[in-house]
């Protein structure tokens, strides 16, 4: 696709991945509506994209009120003018046990992840297919490759991979085209604050993972898996064949109970 003019709304632009995202699409000529609950980082993700250039609108939501979801689509259309570009990058990831009594973390997960993600695509479609838009994903291993501790977290993944593949599918004739992205361990927050971050190999640099995704949208690609041929080959086999992934996160038990 052509980034250069192209309308973009993205959300968890206030900080990891997505500022990084916020400013290769701001470089590549992209206009921006950013989103995500803290508008003052939203703010600050924002005034640094005017040394590149680029300009953005701050609208500062929280996806897990559904009902805020169809005000933020038309805010981003009005302040826009349209939406080319839809980059669905906010996420929530919280390890703990699968059988952890109090529902909410799971609750939060699928809310965040995967329902969000797809209310938003909803709302927007009439505007991203009025000239062919693009819808990106920013997903995860845990998306092809479920794992322990994160299960809420791995079904919201690989439920929205699914989502966006079958979008794709349906919606491909009329100009839309999605790319699902599935990142590997990425130096942000989220990774920082996770406890299972240990065991993981060395993260990417946000803004290295920012550049692959832009000219993965250039390119066209309907995925692209971060890490190397190697991580993207173990993933693959390992979604193939459960028992590969068994082996490959056969380690300690369930988490303790908080
Ligand atoms: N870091 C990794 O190793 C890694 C690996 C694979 C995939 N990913 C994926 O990459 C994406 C970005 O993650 P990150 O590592 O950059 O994490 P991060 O630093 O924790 O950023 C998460 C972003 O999501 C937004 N967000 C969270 N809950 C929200 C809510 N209820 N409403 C609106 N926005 C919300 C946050 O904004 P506010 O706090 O301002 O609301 C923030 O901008 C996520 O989808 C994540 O699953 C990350």
């Amino acid at each position: 696709m052509k980034l250069q003019g192209c309308r973009a709304l993205l959300t968890g632009a206030s900080g990891g991945i997505g500022s990084a995202l916020a400013r290769a699409l701001a470089q590549a000529g992209a206009q921006l509506a950013l989103t995500g609950r803290r508008a003052d980082a939203l703010a600050e993700t924002a005034a640094g994209l005017q040394p590149l250039g680029g300009c953005a609108h701050v609208l500062p939501a929280d996806l897990e009120q559904g009902d805020a979801l169809p005000g933020l689509v038309d805010r981003a259309v009005h302040a826009l003018g349209g939406i080319d570009l839809l980059v669905h990058n906010a996420g929530l990831a919280e390890a703990g046990a699968a059988d952890a009594p109090d529902p909410t973390t799971v609750d939060r997960q699928i809310a965040v992840n995967l329902l969000a993600p797809m209310a938003l695509t909803r709302l927007a479609l009439p505007h991203l297919l009025r000239e062919g838009g693009t819808v990106v994903h920013i997903l995860s291993g845990a998306a092809l490759v479920p794992v322990p501790r994160l299960a809420a977290y791995s079904a919201a993944k690989a439920g929205l991979a699914a989502w966006g593949d079958a979008l794709h599918r349906e919606f491909a004739a009329r100009g839309l085209h999605v790319l699902n992205v599935y990142a590997g361990p990425t130096d942000t927050p989220m990774l920082r604050r996770s406890p299972l971050a240990v065991a993981m190999a060395t993260p990417e640099s946000p803004e290295v993972l920012a550049a692959a995704v832009v000219q993965a949208l250039r390119d066209n690609r309907r995925s692209i898996v971060r890490g190397g041929p190697q991580r993207e080959a173990q993933l693959r086999a390992a979604r193939d064949d459960p028992t590969v992934g068994d082996a490959l996160h056969a380690g300690p038990g369930p988490m303790p109970r908080r």
